[in-house]
């Protein structure tokens, strides 16, 4: 029989996460205050890398391989698959938001979940310039820099603000999308795009935003935001109103009222071929 290995509750390994987030944050902040080189490169269409992101994944895997070095990474600038298994999983972006990263805009996250038997245990956002800490532990509920948080109570388009990532890559889908925000333009106080999705959805998780949805998202985008959410009342589906939310690549997360608001009008203004 195999050796079970204990790695400690989770509230242990939410720690050996913050230290690692901690760290890659400090670096991340050296690069624009030092001025250092980002040697931005392409990987494709408005899809930048920069020396940062790949220091920042390397040392986040680092001290996280140090304290649990039977763990399995699923990470933006080094992953081979999207395959997830049973084992215990990391899914990291390193910095999400890079464009404004690369451009000196102030909101860029770490984003750190862990998988376990597939299923998310622990979440981590942390948006690097502001210092602001969101995670949470399955069952534990919510936080932001060691408060709880809760999504808002708001059931009224008329009183929500809502956010989004616009499409960048894949811009098929552009025409729809723009009959969405139509809609969201005349009935709610507005719609951001502060250009991270991590960010966005711990807003929705800390009740400053009221719904997100965006199409075209990585794992690495959502894993942390999704568990950061739940534990914080809200709730996520895919574009079909189902659980595929990880890898579906579409994704609306809101309080419940806002959620089936958001849900309702993309399916309403958006063409089925783009819904799955
Ligand atoms: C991006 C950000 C952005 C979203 C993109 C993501 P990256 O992540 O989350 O807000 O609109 O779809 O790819 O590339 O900066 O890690
Ligand atoms: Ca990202
Ligand atoms: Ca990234």
């Amino acid at each position: 029989m195999m050796p079970i290995r204990v790695y400690g509750d989770l509230e242990h390994n939410l720690d050996i996460a913050m230290q690692a987030a901690d760290k890659a944050a400090k670096l991340l902040r050296s690069y624009h205050k030092e001025n250092k080189d980002l040697a931005i490169q392409f990987k494709g269409k408005n899809d930048l890398v920069t020396k940062a992101d790949l220091a920042s994944e390397a040392l986040i895997k680092e001290v996280i391989s140090k304290a649990f070095p039977d763990d399995l990474f699923l990470a933006e600038e080094s992953h081979t698959s999207w395959e997830l298994s049973d084992a215990r999983t990391w899914i990291i972006d390193p910095i999400d938001g890079t464009t404004n990263f690369a451009h000196g805009f102030p909101t860029y996250c770490i984003s750190i979940a862990l998988h376990e038997n597939k299923q998310p245990v622990l979440g981590l956002i942390l948006e690097a310039s502001k210092s602001e800490m969101f995670t949470a532990v399955k069952g534990k509920g919510a936080f932001l820099n060691g408060r709880p948080i809760h999504v808002s109570n708001i059931s009224e388009p008329k009183h929500a603000l809502l956010a989004t990532g616009f499409p960048y890559k894949d811009l098929g889908i552009v025409d729809d999308y723009l009959e969405v925000f139509k809609v969201f333009m005349h009935e709610t106080q507005g719609v951001r795009r502060p250009g991270s999705a991590a960010y966005d959805l711990a807003c929705v998780a800390a009740g400053r935003f009221d719904g997100f949805y965006e199409y075209g998202l990585s794992p690495w985008d959502v894993a942390a935001g999704i568990l950061i959410i739940q534990e914080a009342g809200g709730v996520l589906t895919d574009w079909e109103g189902g659980n595929n939310y990880v890898f579906g690549q579409r994704i609306v997360a809101g309080n419940a009222a806002m959620h089936s608001y958001i849900l309702n009008t993309i399916q309403k203004k958006i063409s089925p071929s783009f819904i799955r």
